[in-house]
């Protein structure tokens, strides 16, 4: 027996449940804590528009990349490789490097995961408000214990280990369809808010006028890896979500929507976290943590505040769960297809490695806080090599694929839904996944390993 099934492989209903679905593994964590922690580190307004240029000339072409590649071949990434590229070659490595980088990044995801459900847990419970409330305190005092970062994170970890086992996926889709648009709302809520407080306007400024002296081969090689962490792209992911997209969507224009959304609520989480950031007089470069040093204080200045907070941090979480499904599923996906697993034994498999690491990653604050390689802790650590190393390896290797081995013909099929579609873009999307992705992706590489410097 084949162990694919492509002829009963199922397709996504809709345009719309393509690009809701790849939304959901998109938007998560990386646009709302991640991206304006980064900012907040890189020069606010240099890191957005060094970022935005990533997402346009590396984002959208290894998305569309990916999707040609799962979508031409049926599979998932590793087999995808397998069938497609020419005899001896081994570009199924790129699937077996996605894995990994899958294990790498569930670890530090789901302890950030974790930190969101303790948040909503002290809303509900009507703790998160502090009477001389210094909230990166709290923060701190929190991230570094032993005990509650642990517990949260192995909840989360089973969460999306159960909602894969159970085969809820699709039900958790459906309400994400609702819930995603709901945080969306509150997150412009909170954006309001943030912005009219007193002293609002140098937030802003922060965050959208460049100061260009800030612009360096660093924010760059950081940008690319925030953009490739956001839009879930070089790890096989999108290859998969590809396999699943019907014949008469266009995958160019699918990948350019949900990039749009991405970055749209990743400016808006920037807007929610500035302005307020600068009224209180906190700092822009405080890490992993500014987010939830800054929400609470915003929130505790809302009226109904712990209800809006308990919301947003659950739905914040579901956005967080919609994304650790599709980074499990990787790995499930890949011992099920490739090596005939049981569903329940691969998930039970991947879960419990993963978690191996994830407690190092969920303890780097606290116990292991002294364990670090050059600065950075474990946690630090595995989110740099997987977001700034692994992962753009992994789309330069999808781009060369698709620019370079790939038979034409497939990809003029997949790209114009077999001449259904105008080709006038295909020119420029070829010279884009040929020449400028592969030499841009390769040159912030080639920095992040010590050149250049
Ligand atoms: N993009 C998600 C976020 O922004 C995280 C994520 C899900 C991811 N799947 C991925 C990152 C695959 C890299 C690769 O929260």
């Amino acid at each position: 027996m084949s162990a694919h099934k492509d002829q009963n492989r199922g397709s996504f209903s809709s345009k719309f449940a393509v690009i809701a679905a790849t939304a959901g593994s998109a938007v998560g964590l990386g646009n709302i804590w991640r991206f304006p922690y980064l900012a907040g580190e890189n020069g606010g307004g240099a890191f957005l528009l060094v970022y935005l240029l990533c997402v346009v000339i590396m984002g959208i072409p290894v998305m569309t990349s990916e999707f040609v590649i799962g979508r031409a071949a049926q599979r998932n990434a590793y087999g995808a490789f397998k069938k497609l590229q020419p005899k001896n070659h081994r570009w199924h490595y790129v699937g077996v490097l996605g894995i990994a980088a899958a294990f790498m990044i569930l670890a530090f995801y789901t302890t950030v995961a974790g930190w969101t459900l303790e948040y909503f847990f002290q809303s509900v419970t009507g703790n998160l408000f502090k009477p001389d409330g210094d909230y990166a305190t709290v923060f701190n005092e929190f991230s570094s214990g032993s005990v509650r970062p642990v517990i949260w994170f192995l909840v989360f970890m089973g969460l999306t280990g159960f909602v894969i086992v159970s085969g809820v996926e699709n039900g958790i889709e459906k309400y994400s369809k609702i819930l995603m648009p709901l945080l969306f709302v509150l997150l412009i809520v909170l954006a309001i808010r943030s912005v009219t407080f007193d002293g609002a306007g140098e937030g802003l400024k922060f965050l959208f006028k460049p100061d260009m002296s800030k612009i360096s081969g660093y924010v760059f090689l950081k940008a690319l890896g925030q953009a490739f962490f956001s839009l879930s792209i070089g790890m096989g992911t999108l290859i998969t979500y590809g396999s699943y997209i019907k014949k008469e969507d266009n995958l160019a224009t699918s990948a350019a929507w949900i990039t749009l959304v991405d970055t749209m609520i990743a400016i808006i989480a920037g807007i929610a976290i500035f302005p307020a950031l600068f009224a209180f007089g906190g700092s822009p470069s405080s890490g992993p943590g500014l987010v939830f040093a800054v929400l609470p204080e915003i929130f505790e200045q809302m009226p109904l505040g712990s209800v809006f907070a308990a919301l947003f941090f659950i739905l914040l979480s579901i956005a967080a769960l919609t994304s650790t499904i599709s980074i499990l599923e990787v790995v499930v996906a890949y011992l099920v297809e490739e090596l005939k697993m049981s569903r329940v034994r691969a998930t039970l498999l991947a879960m419990i490695s993963a978690s191996m690491l994830g407690l190092l990653a969920a303890l780097s604050f606290g116990p292991l806080s002294g364990f670090t390689v050059g600065g950075q802790n474990i946690f630090g650590m595995l989110d740099y090599v997987t977001s700034n190393i692994m992962l753009p390896i992994g789309g330069l290797c999808v781009v060369i694929f698709v620019g370079w081995v790939l038979k034409p013909s497939v990809r003029i099929r997949e790209l114009t839904n077999n001449g259904k579609l105008g080709s006038r873009f295909y020119p420029v999307y070829i010279y884009i996944v040929r020449f400028v992705a592969p030499v841009a992706i390769a040159l912030v590489l080639l920095y992040s390993l010590g050149f250049f410097i």
